[in-house]
């Protein structure tokens, strides 16, 4: 969910609104406060409702995996679901602390408050990946695709380029070879800059009508660089992963090769251009969801905790609960 710039309206209400809860909670802490010797425990009058609020609201968060699972429930949009859940999420935070009275209590409250917090933090820093990264993903990969794609577009991209090497330098395919067709034309998505513009185009190129003689460093070049770089990315190939490293490398293996086969050349070049990108969106993909592998889990585990934490007040905490004892 954006909250800057023009989304940032709707969100205004949610932020005052948690703030005088906020304001209100710490008012009311106080002013039971006057006049003890220690702060309120949770289980004092104030302690205990701020605790209540706290439960109540982590069970609220929690539920947004059920709604987001139900998109067709009627139970309001989902973005009311989503600012819900990020200012009273944070919320939490001071309900928690003033509930705790300030103190980490015994191993289970202790293990509670820890997890919680991680719960939030993983949380805030989701949050900023999603304000951050899809701007810098449009920036970074004009030619984005659908990340589960990466693998099998890969596998087509290092075929078109056997196909483009075996026409200039001679086919060489044995019974073994995938098909051993010859590429007449290869179509590529490279990345073009004009000015500031940064886009993607569609290229074709067309391979030699005939093998090209002494090109049978480009084969070299592609069996042992190119192919494994398109095939697997950094891991198959590191001196192609970095922009300004494989520009010059392609380079030098232009400068060995004669003029018929730089067209080539170009269009290999322009395949690991557009495979540097799918790995970078990978990677930025990676970042924008990875933070969600700590908070889900540990949201479902803060509920186990809480219910515990909830069981264990009840029964057998030392601190007199009003309206309990
Ligand atoms: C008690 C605290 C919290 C609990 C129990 C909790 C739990 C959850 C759960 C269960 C989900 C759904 C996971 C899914 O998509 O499958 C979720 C999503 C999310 N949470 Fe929390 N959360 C808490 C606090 C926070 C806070 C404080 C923030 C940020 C300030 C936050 C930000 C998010 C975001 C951005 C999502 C993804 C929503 C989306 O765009 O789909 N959470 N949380």
């Amino acid at each position: 969910m954006l909250i800057t710039g023009e989304h940032a309206r709707p969100h205004v209400p949610w932020i005052v609104g948690c703030l005088v809860a906020a304001a209100g909670a710490l008012g009311w802490f106080l002013v039971e406060s006057v006049g003890q010797s220690a702060w309120p425990s949770g289980g004092s009058k104030v302690g205990l409702a701020l605790g209540v609020a706290a439960g109540l609201i982590c069970l609220f968060e929690f539920l947004l995996w059920p709604r987001k699972k139900l998109r067709t429930w009627r139970i309001g949009p989902v973005q009311w679901w989503l600012r819900a859940h990020i200012w009273l999420g944070l919320l939490v935070v001071p309900l928690a602390v003033l509930h705790s009275g300030f103190r980490l209590g015994g191993p289970l409250s202790a293990a509670t408050m820890v997890v919680l917090v991680i719960v939030i933090v993983s949380g805030v820093w989701g949050l900023a990946m999603q304000q951050f990264l899809p701007s810098r993903m449009l920036d970074l990969v004009p030619g984005e695709t659908i990340v589960s794609q990466i693998p099998h577009l890969s596998g087509l991209a290092a075929r078109d380029g056997a196909r483009l090497v075996a026409a200039v330098c001679g086919d060489q395919s044995t019974d073994d070879d995938d098909d051993g067709e010859l590429a007449t034309h290869l179509v590529v998505g490279a990345v073009r800059q004009v000015g500031a513009l940064q886009g993607r185009v569609l290229l074709t190129s067309a391979a030699p009508s005939e093998p090209v003689p002494e090109s049978e460093s480009l084969r070299a070049f592609f069996e042992g660089s190119a192919r494994p770089y398109l095939l697997s990315g950094k891991a198959g190939c590191p001196g192609l992963a970095g922009e300004r490293a494989a520009r010059a490398w392609f380079l030098e293996v232009r400068a060995g090769l004669p003029p018929a086969a730089h067209p080539a050349v170009a269009a290999l070049e322009d395949l690991c251009s557009q495979r540097r990108q799918w790995d970078r969106q990978a990677w930025l993909h990676g970042w924008l969801h990875a933070w969600l592998l700590v908070h889900l889990p540990l949201s479902v585990l803060l509920m186990a905790l809480l219910a515990a934490h909830v069981v264990w007040a009840l029964m057998y905490t030392t601190h007199p609960i009003p309206f309990i004892h």
